[in-house]
């Protein structure tokens, strides 16, 4: 039974630059969709370099409660998926995360049916599932939404030219774990383009899978009838890297990220620069230095891939806190993605949020206090925020941020941060 006084809290005391070297985890939003893939085949799938993290956790236990056999060993995680054959996820499962709702195309292809629960996943706003029906509709399936939970059904899927209204991560992946094992030909046009769609294809393609990508972004899939088990290695975690860019740039501190997916992070490193952050590439590596970074941004977007990321659009708002000046910040793919304000301004901050928009009155100092952690991205920006303030912070929900950081308290003691893992009871 769940312990009512249970402590779940990182408590770290700010006011110190971070310096020294950090190791990149692997990516959740790649690991999560090639979990998924690995239901397609009925061989043992390996993840190279998986984060061992909560949501990846909890994947594996839907697939467990699907019939598949896993293990890891060291940061390599096995799917053996020979009896996976369940087309059920108990809704106490799918409640727990968004990423759940994927499985319900790779359970189509390999069983014609599937039922889940309603996902759940981070409070950020509305998160609807209408793409993700759409096109499996298109692709043939039939689907029943039925109080609380989605039941799909199908003869074999057809493959089929699916236009997407609006360009969705999840829904796209969803399409492409469905088209694969699709009878014929399959175009989508007006995907999502952000890089774990095209580690998800890489890995489905050393399956066996048929899937172009083309220069325009559509996606072309020749349906195939059967796909081997997967093998790769997930790539290092974008927003992760640039969560420990932010905190260097908030702490004022000069930190090397060792492996981060530079390639990926354009918008990323464009936005830290505007700030005034240093950073150079020498080989894999990324030197930053924050020590400059003191340059309100007059307007931060967040958007789709290549654009500025909104899981990084918290822990941005954490560094401008800093800066002294007006910053503005607009989020455009999640509209309730700015709870995060009213806790830094519990923490002495200045920001006002208006028609959709944060504005941030920056450089006024952030002391110490209790706060709390309601979601994933905005719990990394509290811990920033924290390091960046004088005193100590307790930093309550530390599990929200265990989702998708394995190990944040550990990385960012490395650096020279003061953090503590506090688990027990009041
Ligand atoms: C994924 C990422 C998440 C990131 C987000 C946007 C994973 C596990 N999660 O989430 O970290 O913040 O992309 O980059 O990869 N939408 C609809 N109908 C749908 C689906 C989505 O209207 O059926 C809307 C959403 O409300 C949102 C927008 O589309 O406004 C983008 O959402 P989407 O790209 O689908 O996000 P996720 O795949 O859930």
């Amino acid at each position: 039974m769940e312990d009512l006084n249970e402590i779940d809290e990182i408590v770290v005391t700010g006011g110190r630059p971070l310096h020294g070297t950090v190791r990149i985890q692997g990516s959740k939003n790649t690991a999560l969709p090639v979990m998924a893939a690995a239901l397609l085949s009925s061989g043992t799938s390996v993840l190279r370099e998986c984060p061992k993290i909560t949501d990846v956790f909890l994947m594996e236990k839907i697939l467990r409660e699907l019939g598949a056999e896993t293990w890891w060993e060291d940061h390599d995680l096995y799917l053996d998926c020979s009896h996976a054959d369940g087309t059920v996820i108990p809704e106490y499962f799918s409640g727990k995360m968004r990423s759940s709702v994927i499985l319900l195309g790779a359970m189509l292809g390999r069983n014609g049916k599937a039922r889940t629960g309603y996902p759940g996943g981070c409070v950020i706003g509305k998160r609807p599932v209408d793409l993700h029906i759409q096109v499996l509709q298109k692709l043939g399936a039939r689907i029943v939404e039925n109080g609380n939970e989605i039941q799909a059904t199908c003869g074999k899927l057809k493959g089929a030219e699916v236009i997407f209204p609006k360009s969705s991560v999840g829904a796209t992946e969803q399409g492409i774990l469905a088209a694969v094992l699709a009878e014929g030909k399959t175009v989508f046009t007006g995907c999502a383009r952000e890089p774990e769609i095209t580690w998800l294809c890489q890995y489905l393609t050393g399956m066996g899978a048929k899937i172009e990508i083309l220069e325009n972004g559509s996606i072309c899939i020749e349906g195939v009838k059967k796909l081997h088990s997967g093998s790769g290695t997930i790539p290092p975690d974008r927003i992760v890297a640039g969560t420990y860019l932010m905190a260097a740039a908030a702490t004022r501190g000069e930190i090397i990220l060792e492996n981060p997916p530079i390639d990926e992070m354009h918008a990323i490193l464009e936005v830290y620069r505007k700030m005034g952050g240093q950073c150079h590439r020498i080989g894999g590596k990324l030197i930053v230095n924050g020590k400059n970074a003191g340059f309100p941004l007059e307007l931060l977007e967040t958007d789709v891939y290549p654009g500025f990321p909104t899981d990084l659009q918290s822990p941005a708002m954490a560094v401008l806190v800093t800066i002294p000046g007006v910053s503005r910040i607009r989020e455009k793919i999640f509209e309730d993605r700015y709870k995060l304000a009213s806790w830094l301004c519990y923490m002495g901050a200045k920001i006002e949020i208006r028609d959709g928009m944060a504005v941030v009155h920056g450089g006024y100092p952030l002391r110490g206090c209790i706060v709390e952690a309601e979601e994933l991205r905005g719990g990394a920006a509290l811990v920033i925020a924290a390091l960046a303030a004088e005193g100590v912070t307790r930093i309550r929900g530390c599990s929200f941020i265990e989702r998708g950081y394995e190990h944040i308290c550990e990385d960012l003691t490395a650096l020279g941060g003061l953090l503590i893992k506090d688990r027990g009871t009041l």
